[in-house]
């Protein structure tokens, strides 16, 4: 018979058992689901909702089976429906009467709560381990390269000399928020929802507090209803880890661009490249493109929660079990996909000349003669349409602005002398840029030593 089966006559199908039951996706909260039933247990003996030898026998059997979980000695049930109740099954089997007391003043639906919360919790620290890893890998690239001059891009078409460092330290930024926001996510996952019991708490005298203290929470939900429908950690968590995946993606995207025949700017290495089985020339940069592809995945679990929140009523409904697939797919997919990123920039060669010679072409110093101009006392606008012609001229003659002769410069504006030349080399535009911020390597160098800095004093 069914924990739950007093009241019916009859069994449930077995179709609905197989449909109802969550064991094959939530037997992994085993542990959390144990221990939380160990701190229920010890509390409701210390209260004296139940006797301080029961609980210590319950406490001492949730050990036992623990372990044996962790030793792949226990087999869990399906028409046990769920990890809760095949613990408790499991419990009531080994001490019989006393394990029937466990579930005093509690429901499975602050259970799940807690359970959840607990393995999020988990999953959110190592999930930040791993991204400091893969910041610190990111700092090192810059730092190996931060003054390589490389053409920065708007609309994919060249638009001004950028360095390498500053390009890897855009990412590093982007990372860091990354990071602060699954710090921020984890605080408000870290209440403790037990007491909540099935929806309008408990009539038993528990002591909440010490529940969450134990169990490592910061405080106790204060809402038994909000307690057992919240899901909004989850949809948080999705959303940070949506948001890790868009960084990733975005970073893979130009790795994949820039290890083309056409840009050549870098070469993966062929520990993190595969072949094709036809075309004996290729080097394919697979890895890069599945992380861009697992990005998917992520987003459609954001949509799955999403859509399985909206327009459901106080409090508890079953449709909440959808939950779990959707965030646990999403935690894997990061977690897979966080080290392989990582040792893959980490692999990854710089070909600094090819940069160099990218950021000579497309006319990307366009600007800074503009500014030339504008420094000897011609209004922006009238320079930006005197270099536009120089521009024009130049397409035309097949030339780099830095080709024009002091003939040529002079044709367009009399302003110009020869420290033109200087004042529009690919150096003096980076060098110029060093409001905090800019490209230059001098910024570029203080950001990544802030870099270091703050991975140092980060928990
Ligand atoms: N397996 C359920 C879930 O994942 C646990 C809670 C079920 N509660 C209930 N009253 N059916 O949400």
């Amino acid at each position: 018979m069914k924990l739950w089966g007093g009241r019916f006559g009859k069994d449930t199908d077995a179709l609905v058992d197989d449909f109802n039951s969550s064991i094959r996706f939530d037997a992994r909260m085993y542990r959390q689901d144990i221990l939380g039933s160990i701190a229920h247990s010890a509390m409701l003996g210390r209260c004296g909702v139940i006797s301080q030898a029961d609980a210590n026998l319950i406490g001492k059997t949730l050990k036992q089976i623990l372990q044996d979980i962790d030793d792949g000695k226990i087999e869990f049930k399906v028409d046990a429906e769920d990890i809760h109740m095949n613990i408790e099954t499991i419990l009531i089997e080994r001490i019989g009467d006393v394990g029937k007391r466990l579930h005093t003043g509690r429901s499975r639906n602050d259970q799940v709560a807690l359970d959840i919360r607990m393995y999020l919790r988990d999953e959110t620290d190592s999930i930040s381990d791993m991204l400091q890893d893969t910041m610190r890998t990111v700092l090192d690239l810059a730092d190996q390269h931060s003054g390589a001059i490389m053409p920065g891009y708007t609309h994919l078409q060249k638009a001004q000399p950028v360095t390498f460092g500053h390009h890897m330290m855009a990412y590093f930024e982007m990372l860091k928020r990354d990071l602060e926001r699954l710090f921020d996510c984890r605080k408000r996952m870290n209440v403790m929802p037990l007491g909540a019991g099935a929806l309008a708490g408990t009539t038993y005298p528990l002591d909440r507090e010490s529940v969450a203290r134990e169990l490592g929470f910061d405080s106790v939900t204060h809402n038994s209803m909000d307690s057992v429908s919240d899901r909004d950690f989850i949809i948080e968590l999705i959303s940070c880890l949506s948001i890790l995946m868009m960084h990733l993606s975005r970073f893979c995207e130009e790795l994949i661009l820039w290890s083309s025949n056409e840009f050549s700017f870098v070469e993966m290495d062929d520990s993190y490249s595969t072949g094709s089985s036809i075309m004996p020339q290729k080097k394919n940069p697979d890895v890069a493109e599945l992380i861009r592809g697992k990005t998917g995945r992520v987003y459609g679990s954001l949509m799955t929660i999403l859509t399985v929140m909206k327009s459901l009523p106080l409090a508890y409904n079953k449709d909440m079990q959808e939950d779990k697939e959707a965030v646990f797919d999403s935690v894997d997919t990061v977690k897979l996909c966080l080290p392989v990123f990582t040792n893959m920039i980490r692999t990854v060669t710089v070909r600094e000349d090819n940069m160099l010679a990218g950021a000579k072409g497309g006319f990307t110093n366009a600007t800074d003669v503009a500014d030339y101009l504008v420094k000897k006392g011609v209004p922006f606008r009238e320079s930006h349409a005197i270099v536009g012609k120089m521009v024009a001229m130049a397409i035309e003659r097949n030339q780099a602005l830095d080709d024009f002769t002091m003939e040529d410069f002079h044709a367009c504006s009399p302003l110009i002398e020869p420290d033109i030349y200087e004042a529009i080399s690919m150096q003096a535009c980076v060098d110029g840029r060093k409001l905090t911020g800019g490209t230059a390597p001098a910024c570029v160098r203080r950001e990544i030593e802030a870099g270091y800095k703050y991975l140092k004093q980060v928990k």
